[in-house]
């Protein structure tokens, strides 16, 4: 599998079956602006919640490649009622669903979640995601939570992209405990430095993970790892 990093809380994740991408807020994000949406192949875009750093080239990527939407069941609505999107997959927390490039499990995020025009954007999440014998875990944005001692006891995941930026999210202590709670030694940062709110000692996050026994991963947009 290939994971590309496309700024803020955007990853594309190419597997055999499928082209997944999170979150995509390319053309909002002044860090990436070298980005080509319209060259982006994707058969799923994973939604985590309605905030705009999250959604606002959602409904162009997904239809400009006859893509599924993937998100909670008010997310999946609007883009389906309101921006004209076709092929939504609505879940809700707790909930897994096969897909054909794996399995999807919606986790809980302590976050908040509205749509861009005020509808209200349901509970915000995170995903589990099972594909060829990997397990990974894209925490979306949140708090560090006691729930994620359920994944550490119950998924395991071989990697967990984690915020780290603060301020609206967990920062980088917190985001070495979330490593802990789910019991993982790889982590992938998000959602750090795309605005001023969030800009974040890139050096001194390593550092901390390192000192953990923890390896963080902070890849340059456009940056593409093998999983
Ligand atoms: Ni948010
Ligand atoms: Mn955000």
């Amino acid at each position: 599998m290939k994971l590309t990093f496309l700024g803020h809380a955007c990853f594309l994740l190419e597997t055999e079956k499928a082209n997944i991408l999170f979150d995509p807020f390319i053309s909002g994000n002044v860090l990436a602006q070298n980005v080509d949406i319209d060259s982006l192949k994707v058969d799923y875009v994973l939604l985590s919640h309605g905030h705009e750093d999250h959604v606002l080239d959602a409904a162009r990527i997904v239809n400009a490649n006859d893509a599924t939407l993937v998100s909670n069941y008010e997310i999946a609505m609007w883009f389906n009622n309101k921006q004209g999107v076709q092929k939504v997959h609505p879940m809700n927390h707790g909930g897994s669903k096969e897909f054909s490039f794996g399995k999807v499990k919606m986790t809980n995020a302590v976050h908040s979640s509205v749509l861009p025009d005020g509808t209200y954007g349901g509970n915000p999440a995170g995903f589990i995601l099972n594909i060829d014998g990997k397990t990974i875990y894209y925490a979306g944005d949140t708090a560090l939570t006691m729930d994620m001692k359920l994944i550490g006891e119950f998924d395991r995941p071989d990697i967990a992209i984690l915020p780290i930026g603060d301020n609206f999210t967990m920062g980088i202590e917190d985001a070495v405990r979330a490593a802990e709670f789910v019991q993982t030694e790889n982590v992938i940062a998000m959602h750090f430095d795309t605005f001023p709110y969030i800009d974040t000692d890139k050096e001194m996050a390593i550092d901390s993970f390192k000192s953990a026994g923890k390896e963080l991963t902070i890849l340059n947009i456009q940056q593409t790892i093998e999983i």
